[in-house]
């Protein structure tokens, strides 16, 4: 495994050993690695001669006040991951090197980029697009890795990859949860004890709503009503926001007549905790 920090050399190194570029996956990450990266670090090894993982803690995409300076970053555990996990290379750019001094391009996925996390978050997603279009234009791969985790980022990334006929194909990889059902983020470290117990809500929420859902129930209020009493018996627990939208303009959804997809936010201390479910209707 090799680990390069300089966008050309990357660039070079991989036209020289992957010839016309095909069969490169990357699978991009800030690093804290956990099960969740390497399940698509994994499904990246079965399909693809080479693998490349990212690991960027991206200023682009943090707001003030948010946790850039704080953000994990337990460099020699994550690459010891990425060589046992046979990666290829890791690319390890500084925030120099990626946005120098007179930087001003960035990617914006309109109307997508202002709903759910975005609302809250003004800034993010333009930080994410970006950083990505820049990852797939340094590395060239012809499989995109991503999760279902972040899955407006996912539905982001995929109208980018069209809209700007990025050459590759976006693979997402389903959400991987700890076994009692909190999904796994690099920010759980964050969360004291009776937080992290808290936590638990978001999970059973979601498979509340799921459970509705095959009971009967189609209008969405009530599902979001129910799960909203579920998350708030929990004192310290700061709804951001609950929603069921469609699977691709992530528009609300009132009365479920397709699949569709919960997701929730919710704030537990400083930390703000994300995750989803997909109900298919069919
Ligand atoms: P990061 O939060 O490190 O996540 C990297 C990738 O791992 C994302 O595609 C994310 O959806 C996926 N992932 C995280 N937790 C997961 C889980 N529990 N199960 C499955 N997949 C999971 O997302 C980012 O970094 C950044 O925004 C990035 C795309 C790298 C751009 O900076």
């Amino acid at each position: 495994m090799r680990v390069i920090r300089n966008p050309r050399k990357l660039n070079r190194i991989l036209e020289r050993t992957s010839g016309n570029r095909k069969n490169i996956g990357l699978v991009p990450t800030m690093g804290a690695l956990h099960l969740g990266h390497l399940s698509l670090i994994k499904q990246a090894r079965r399909e693809n001669n080479t693998v490349v993982v990212s690991i960027f803690v991206n200023p682009a995409q943090f707001g003030a006040g948010e946790d850039l300076k704080k953000y994990p970053r337990p460099l020699n555990r994550d690459l010891a991951l990425c060589r046992a996990a046979g990666v290829d290379f890791v690319f390890l750019p500084n925030a120099k090197i990626i946005y120098p001094r007179g930087y001003s391009t960035f990617v914006n996925v309109e109307g997508l980029s202002n709903l759910l996390c975005g609302a809250a978050r003004p800034g993010h997603f333009r930080g994410v697009a970006t950083i990505v279009a820049k990852l797939l234009n340094i590395i060239g791969p012809s499989v995109l890795y991503l999760g279902q985790k972040d899955a407006q980022q996912a539905i982001i990334i995929k109208r980018m990859v069209e809209d700007l006929n990025f050459p590759v194909k976006v693979k997402i990889m389903p959400i991987v949860r700890q076994k009692d059902g909190l999904a796994l983020s690099s920010r759980n470290v964050y969360l004291n004890k009776k937080q992290r117990f808290d936590a638990l809500v978001l999970s059973k929420a979601l498979s509340l709503a799921k459970s509705l859902f095959k009971a009967g129930v189609r209008d969405s209020s009530r599902i979001i009503n129910r799960m909203r009493q579920l998350i708030n018996r929990k004192k310290q627990a700061k709804i951001d926001y609950l929603a069921i939208v469609d699977l691709e303009k992530l528009e609300k959804i009132k009365k479920i007549d397709r699949n569709c997809l919960v997701a929730l936010a919710v704030k537990f201390g400083n930390t703000r905790l994300i995750d989803n479910t997909v109900i298919n209707y069919a």
